[in-house]
């Protein structure tokens, strides 16, 4: 079954039992503090999952493309991608346990056929939050799981969210189909990652909303003091399966790069290095990364790996409606480093010259039906990413040249490593890998101890933001928001009351505010705006920061659209007497900071949103 096969299946079916099939949401948060990328498809619908309603109601069903920078360590072995697809069913406050596993069992025995004796299946074994889940554990035997594959586990493994710090989330039953693969031994498990046990599906129950405690009081082992479970309002299914995996299996792939849509991948790579086996006769071409006697199989295998998952990733991001660009804040600053370890390995494997452009128009080609915007945005994906790889070829040779010189002692100090990046652009991470080959030690938290100290740019350190994706909070961004507080009061005062935030997007370079508002702007209403915010600039406002409950918060008249999303507890920003938004933040302290507030341009974003760009200078 091949993955169009699959998401048309999964769509269906649900359908058929009364969900809504909704469109895949943008890869990049709408004005998500705690996450540059949406990592699951549950995200887009925290709101809803905190209680708010949906227009298509209380079941839906969607695929949706994700981007998991955690696990990029990992990207180069079997499963693991950074970039991948999720179907995934909701109950908002509807179904409960016991229909949920009863849908997941019959799509994935009557669906898809797989035989029961197949699948193992887990559940949450109780802990001081939360009890043992034996409703899930009882519709499983019910439906003849035999109780030996029903393993339960903590919440290590069986707990799922919340996606930021605190929102809801609960226990997990997850489904893992049995590989062919030898079992590492005799205790291997759906735990074990050795490849024996492959989870393809996650059922999470949100019975819980993770919120930071009232009182300092230990309520849990895990969380000490800070955190506590609360029984949510309304209770929820979440669901994922991952599509690749699901397409691997069901075929008994190897891995997921055997799937037919991401195969021709490999191949336009293979065709790249100039394979030499490719359609050699005589040679058994079945295996896709070379001929596994050659001593350079193991390494060549997983620079295909990482170049194919990393350009299929930054194609999408590229693509995104949202249009990123690489950069050195925030998704840009992922995108760069996606696009510059795939084009370090490339070269590892002998690939000439500027390519990873090549590999991106395989990936346009295969997914462009699914994902139109990935059409409708080529031209900047290849320029983009052309643009990227030319600035990047010419620091490339000669760091790796200086990496050889630094690296003669065996070691490469954090200082070193800083250098390496700040002069020839090398991402900490491809140091690190860089090293790791060739076994030389070292130190990353000096290289991060030096990288905050030249650059200021996160407050969790420069390892934290690729792994966690955590938002930016160096002193441009900062003013940005703070500016775009003031915008959003300018644009209230000018425009009138119905001009509301949609949607906001910051670099260090710009603000980008989209709010309701039909018609185009004037040249005399943008000169308006300018000069409110300039003035209020002028004036040198205090920006004032209070937590206070929602409720609270829109008693005291704060505006803002995304209040909520992660818990019950929000951030109020006051501005003089100017602003009051609830927001996550990071803001700069006084207005007197910014500078000069200047709107570079003023556009439709779509039916009744009006889009503005705006710098400080
Ligand atoms: N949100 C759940 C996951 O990502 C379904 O596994």
């Amino acid at each position: 079954m091949h993955a169009h096969e699959l998401r048309e299946k999964f769509l269906n079916f649900f359908k058929d039992k009364g969900h809504a099939i909704i469109p895949s949401a943008s890869l990049i948060p709408e004005n998500d503090p705690t996450c540059l990328f949406t990592t699951a498809g549950m995200h887009p619908l925290v709101p809803y999952l905190l209680g708010e309603k949906h227009p298509a109601g209380t079941r839906l069903v969607d695929f949706q493309k994700c981007i998991r920078t955690g696990d990029i360590d990992d990207v180069g072995d079997q499963w693991h991608f950074t970039c991948f697809e999720m179907l995934g069913n909701w109950s908002l406050g509807d179904y409960w346990k016991k229909e949920a596993i009863e849908m997941s069992y019959e799509f994935l025995t009557n669906v898809l056929d797989i035989p029961l004796d197949r699948l193992a299946v887990t559940v949450f074994k109780g802990d001081d939050d939360a009890p043992f889940d034996e409703e899930s554990y009882n519709t499983w035997k019910s439906l003849g799981m035999p109780e030996d594959r029903i393993y339960k586990y903590n919440k290590k493994e069986n707990w799922w969210g919340p996606a930021g710090k605190t929102g809801p989330c609960g226990p997990d039953s997850e489904m893992f189909y049995i590989s062919d693969k030898k079992a590492c031994g005799k205790d291997c498990q759906p735990s074990c990652s050795c490849g024996k046990y492959v989870e393809i599906w996650n059922d999470v129950f949100m019975e819980y909303n993770k919120v930071k405690s009232q009182e300092s009081k230990v309520k849990s082992q895990s969380d000490k003091v800070e955190y506590e479970y609360v029984k949510a309002k309304q209770r929820n299914v979440d669901t994922g399966m991952g599509l690749e995996r699901t397409v691997s299996v069901l075929n008994d792939f190897p891995d997921n790069y055997h799937c037919p849509h991401i195969e021709p991948i490999v191949a336009e790579v293979n065709m790249l290095r100039k394979y030499k086996y490719l359609g050699q006769e005589g040679v058994d071409n079945t295996d896709i990364y070379g001929k596994k006697d050659d001593p350079n199989y193991e390494k060549e295998k997983k620079s295909i790996r990482v170049i194919v998952d990393h350009v299929r990733a930054a194609t999408f991001i590229l693509g995104d409606e949202k249009g990123i660009e690489p950069s050195n804040v925030d998704q840009g600053y992922i995108l760069r480093r996606l696009i510059r370890r795939a084009i370090r390995h490339g070269k590892q494997i002998g690939i000439e010259g500027v390519f990873t452009h090549k590999v991106a128009e395989v990936v346009i080609k295969i997914m462009q039906d699914t994902y139109p915007e990935l059409k409708k945005n080529k031209d900047f994906i290849l320029k983009q990413l052309t643009k990227e790889e030319e600035k990047f070829a010419t620091t490339l040779e000669k760091g790796l040249r200086e990496f050889k010189k630094m690296s003669k002692d065996n070691n490469i100090s954090g200082t070193e490593a800083f250098d390496l990046f700040s002069t020839y652009g090398f991402p900490y991470e491809m140091t690190e890998e860089l090293a790791e080959e060739k076994g030389i030690k070292f130190d990353k938290k000096e290289f991060d101890a030096e990288f905050e100290k030249h650059q200021a740019l996160s407050r969790e350190g420069a390892g934290q933001r690729f792994k966690g994706g955590l938002a930016d909070a160096s002193e441009e961004t900062c003013k940005l928001h703070t500016a775009t507080h003031l915008l959003q009061a300018a644009l209230q005062k000018v425009l009138g009351p119905h001009a509301l935030q949609k949607g906001s997007n910051i670099t260090a370079d710009r603000l980008r505010f989209d709010f309701t508002h039909l018609d185009k702007m004037t040249d005399e209403q943008k000169k308006e705006v300018e000069e409110l915010v300039n003035g209020w600039i002028k004036d040198d406002l205090e920006v004032g920061c209070a937590e206070m409950a929602v409720d609270d918060a829109k008693k005291k008249g704060a505006i803002g659209l995304f209040e909520d999303k992660y818990g019950h507890v929000a951030k109020v920003f006051t501005i003089g007497n100017v602003s009051c938004e609830m927001c996550g933040g990071p803001h700069a302290q006084k207005t007197g900071e910014l500078g000069k507030f200047r709107i570079k341009k003023e556009e439709s974003s779509s039916a009744g949103v009006r889009r503005i760009k705006a710098i400080l200078e």
